[in-house]
């Protein structure tokens, strides 16, 4: 196996999943980078968005994973950094499709929504799967020409 270097984070909505994807990615001989949160005390989740963010689209990791209560305000923030395409996915379909049609380089998970053996499937998938390019990669292209605006 390849070993990849991932970057994770989360707020404290999300750091108990966050630690235990972890422990089980590194169990799998993954990277991982991890830029926080590391106590339960209440933060910001756009901070730690960034900061995975720009781990991924500055090549220091080549994935990363975030993790807030919902996924859906850590996903939101990590879209807004350039090179970045962030997906919420609940379900292990979503995952494996994100990858494959949208070449998505960030999986944001809810901590709150998601329940751990769920989640551990979903990342399983999503590092699993590999972009299929060809008439994705022309829409994945167009949606980079937007960030461009
Ligand atoms: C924090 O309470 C919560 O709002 C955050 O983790 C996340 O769910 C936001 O989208």
């Amino acid at each position: 196996m390849t070993v990849m270097k991932i970057a994770m984070g989360s707020d404290h909505g999300g750091i108990h999943l966050k630690n235990h994807l972890k422990d089980y990615l590194e169990g799998k001989g993954y990277e991982v980078l991890d830029k926080g949160t590391y106590t339960e005390e209440s933060c910001d989740y756009p901070d730690y968005a960034a900061k995975v963010g720009h781990a991924v689209a500055g090549g220091e990791a080549e994935l990363g994973i975030l993790v807030c209560g919902t996924g859906l305000g850590i996903s939101i923030a990590a879209n807004k950094i350039k090179g970045v395409r962030a997906a919420v996915c609940g379900d292990v379909y979503s995952a494996k499709m994100s990858r494959e049609h949208n070449n998505a380089n960030i999986l944001a998970l809810g901590e709150r929504v998601t329940g751990v053996g769920l989640a551990e499937m979903i990342v399983d998938a999503w590092l699993a799967a590999e972009f299929a390019g060809g008439r994705h990669a022309r829409r994945v292209d167009k949606i980079m020409a937007l960030e461009a605006e």
